[in-house]
């Protein structure tokens, strides 16, 4: 059975037309009968509701881009539909885009930047330099301090120059502050020492003189400890003159979890002059869910995207994936799941219209 004819008459409306024959006939032959607990009305996607107030809301993509035959083109039409930015989920890391020391393999990536510019999205780059996906060549090797730097700028230049001017932002670093608040141990800290992150900004600045530049990490939504540390150390970089742009909060929270203090949170990191971008955000739930986790669920989408969109300093979205399909939740915290705004079968959950009604 294909997957098309799976998909109801509302998630067609709102995904648009992806399946040809399908979608011609779906205003007169719903393949399934209408669901009256989904939420009903309103179908523009969420980036007309973006644009009309200069923002950009997005998804991580990654193996559904390449689903073969209506699976591809049913995942790859609802993205181009509903989003004015993407970003690789996985397609840019280490071990993905340098796989051995003198190789390069950015066709993976190459075709979803290609993908964003015939849809006018933009493209988040993720991530130059991460504790975590790196390439076994690089791990397993014995290198020096100064080679391990000369690697470092050389992985950063070459990515970083392969995209000039296609890849609006980077994650210049991703999570180097652990969970204590104290710089992350891990390989390009215990080679080369707290240096790498300055090296690793200047370097891509001079690699791309008008990509915007993040330091993106996780559990420093609300004001916390780990939060209070990650706004010492940018207000460290900026006060050195090192070229950050701005900090990207993760945004992985269980139902019910968004902390009071985000929008607060938003306020005192743009008052260093820095944009602030929600760079992965999901909401996952214990499973199996039930009506009222999703209805929880719902209103903290609508509080994220709310408490960003009404800070000028917070222009960007970006969820970690659109359909409980494609989620990394289930496989990295078993017996959870439903995070994301559509269900598996590409219906939309009462978090979407949540979002469309933050972004109106
Ligand atoms: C995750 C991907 O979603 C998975 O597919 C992959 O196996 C592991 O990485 N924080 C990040 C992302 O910055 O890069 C992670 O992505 C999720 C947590």
């Amino acid at each position: 059975m294909s997957f098309c004819p799976r998909i109801g008459a509302l998630a067609l409306l709102i995904l648009g037309a992806a399946c040809g024959a399908n979608s011609e006939s779906a205003s007169t032959t719903p393949a399934e009968p209408f669901q009256p607990n989904q939420p009903t009305g309103d179908t523009t996607p969420l980036r007309t509701y973006a644009a009309r107030r200069n923002v950009f809301v997005g998804s991580a993509i990654d193996r559904g881009f390449r689903y073969a035959g209506s699976d591809g083109v049913t995942f790859r039409s609802a993205m181009a539909r509903q989003f004015n930015m993407l970003t690789a989920e996985n397609d840019m890391k280490h071990d993905h885009i340098h796989p051995a020391r003198d190789t390069y393999r950015f066709e993976p990536a190459d075709s979803l930047v290609t993908f964003a510019e015939s849809n006018g999205m933009r493209v988040r780059g993720h991530t130059l330099v991460f504790h975590s996906q790196l390439a076994s060549w690089l791990t397993s090797g014995t290198w020096t301090k100064e080679e391990a730097k000369a690697l470092l700028v050389d992985h950063i230049t070459k990515v970083v120059s392969h995209y000039r001017g296609r890849v609006a932002e980077w994650d210049v670093v991703n999570e180097v502050l652990g969970d204590n608040g104290a710089l992350r141990s891990g390989f390009w800290l215990d080679r080369i020492g707290p240096e790498y992150i300055e090296l690793a900004f200047r370097t891509a600045r001079a690699a791309d003189p008008t990509a915007a530049l993040f330091y993106n990490d996780y559990n420093i939504e609300g004001i916390n400890a780990k939060s209070d540390s990650a706004y010492a150390f940018v207000r460290d970089l900026i006060a050195r003159g090192v070229p950050i742009t701005g900090i990207g909060f993760e945004s992985h929270f269980q139902v019910g979890g968004v902390p009071s203090s985000l929008a607060a949170n938003i306020t005192r990191f743009a008052a260093l002059g820095l944009k602030v971008h929600i760079t992965e955000l999901d909401v996952r739930l214990q499973l199996p869910s039930t009506a009222a986790q999703l209805t929880t669920q719902a209103q903290n989408y609508k509080d994220v995207v709310s408490a960003c969109v009404s800070n000028s300093a917070c222009d960007t979205v970006v969820f970690w994936g659109f359909t409980d399909r494609e989620s990394w939740i289930p496989s990295t915290f078993p017996g959870w799941g439903e995070a994301l705004l559509f269900d598996a079968s590409y219906q939309p959950k009462p978090a979407f219209a949540a979002v469309q009604s933050s972004l109106k």
